[in-house]
């Protein structure tokens, strides 16, 4: 395990709120994740995500998609660009909506984290976010929902999952609660997904992944 901080990007697109964020950086900022969000990384000026990143101290900058329309080659070098310039070690997806260019995914792989709000391989793919997740979970008549934090790869919520947090669906739930029940856990599971990478415990082999206890850890590369 390594002493020093693990470098940490966070993107977030639109209008995104910055719950999860704000969680990543009550988690370093509490000593209990062994990181540093080194960047804040946004596809327009005014998201409150920003702001909030601003307020902590963070840098951020804004990377527009639209301005590479068609050029995803363009776009991921531009990423790349800065992920290198930050030397970032794990990207955060948090409320970023869109699938990142192929060759940013290959240059991170497994090393780009999603969390997204319902228990997957239910429930996700395009188009599946904010409120349309917990009306199809509610449409189901499932039991239960939660949150998924999830390795990314090229497309929507199919990479190798990392934790999931179960929430129990209550009678006369609406989108809105349930989707506030699950915010909640999503902040406790995106910090400890974040807290087990930090400490190199998450072993991904043949697309499926391992959680090493803390007595396998070792000084080698795991990913
Ligand atoms: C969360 O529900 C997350 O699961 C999804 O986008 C939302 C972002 O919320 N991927 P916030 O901006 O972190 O509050």
């Amino acid at each position: 395990m390594t002493d020093s901080p693990l470098s940490i990007a966070v993107m977030v697109s639109g209008h995104g709120r910055g719950s999860n964020l704000g969680a990543l950086i009550e988690g370093v900022q509490s000593g209990e994740l062994n990181a540093k969000i080194v960047l804040v990384i946004g596809t327009r000026a005014d998201a409150p995500a920003l702001l909030r990143a601003q307020e902590a101290g963070i840098h951020t900058t804004v990377v527009s998609p639209r301005k590479y329309e068609g050029d995803a080659q363009g776009y991921g070098d531009t990423l790349l660009r800065l992920l290198t310039k930050y030397e970032v070690e794990l990207i955060c997806l948090a409320g970023f909506m869109l699938r990142l260019p192929p060759h940013v995914v290959e240059t991170y792989r497994n090393r780009i984290m999603n969390i997204h709000p319902a228990l997957l391989p239910e429930f996700g793919g395009q188009g599946m976010f904010g409120g349309n997740v917990h009306t199809a979970v509610l449409e189901s008549g499932a039991k239960q929902s939660g949150c998924t934090v999830h390795f990314v790869d090229e497309n929507y919520d199919t990479g190798p999952v990392i934790l999931q947090h179960i929430v129990p669906i209550l009678e006369g739930d609406t989108p809105q609660t349930l989707a506030a029940r699950v915010l909640t856990e999503e902040h406790c599971a995106y910090v400890e997904a974040v807290t087990l990478f930090a400490e190199r415990r998450i072993q991904v082999e043949e697309e499926s992944v391992r959680i090493l206890p803390p007595t396998e850890i070792n000084s080698g590369e795991l990913l």
